[in-house]
């Protein structure tokens, strides 16, 4: 299902600013690759970076890098001294996000953490001010559960693809029925304030109180 029609989705990519270099060159290279569908893009990298800077975030923790564009585009929010560490299973992954971190100025601030990102959650100390929750969604129940223990109080989780394409709407495979199974758990849990927006494929701001 097009959550959004196309030529909505084209306006708002042309009316929101470009992104600087090396990120469209990395946009174009992931083109080329299978599963480049997974890359954020424009719109969705332009609004986490706004919201590392809105929140004055010091320290990220992201799951899911890919080729490194979230990564890359929250990265530019951070202040000089500010952290981001990224987990990825997939080792030809990391190595191209690596690659792109380094023709980067703010690569230096992230740090990759390869394996799986359950295992790479539990090695962590300290807290983070925001989470980016973007790997496989068959996880995703657990994912919520690791990373809010991980968030410092007023700090914010960012769930993806929380509407799956509309699938959410009628579940009937494991990726769909662990998201809607998640997106109903996040809407009663005390813990925490919600809004779930349809921004692209579904982006499910989650504050911990
Ligand atoms: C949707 S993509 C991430 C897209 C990326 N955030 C971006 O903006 O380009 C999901 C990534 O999660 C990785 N992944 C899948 N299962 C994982 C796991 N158990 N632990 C860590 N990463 C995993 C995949 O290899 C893939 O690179």
């Amino acid at each position: 299902m097009d959550l959004i029609p196309a030529p909505i989705e084209r306006y708002a990519y042309e009316r929101t600013r470009k992104e600087p270099e090396p990120l469209p060159a990395l946009a174009t290279a992931t083109s080329q690759m299978s599963g480049a569908g997974m890359l954020t893009g424009r719109v969705e990298g332009r609004f986490l970076c706004m919201l590392v800077r809105l929140m004055g975030a010091k320290r990220i923790l992201e799951l899911g890098t890919f080729t490194g564009y979230s990564a890359l585009s929250m990265a530019e929010g951070l202040p000089d001294d500010g952290q981001l560490i990224t987990c990825e299973l997939d080792q030809t992954h990391a190595d191209i996000s690596r690659s792109w971190f380094a023709k980067s100025p703010h690569g230096r601030k992230i740090e990759l953490r390869l394996g799986p990102a359950l295992a790479s959650i539990a090695t962590l100390e300290g807290s983070f001010d925001l989470a980016f929750i973007d790997a496989d969604k068959e996880n995703y129940p657990a994912y919520y559960q690791a990373c809010l223990g991980k968030l410092r109080s007023g700090g914010l989780l960012v769930i993806d693809n929380t509407l799956w394409s509309g699938k959410v709407l009628s579940p009937s495979e494991p990726s769909a029925q662990a998201i809607d199974s998640l997106n109903r758990v996040i809407e009663r849990d005390d813990r925490v304030e919600n809004v779930l927006l349809t921004v692209r494929d579904g982006v499910h701001l989650v504050r911990k109180r």
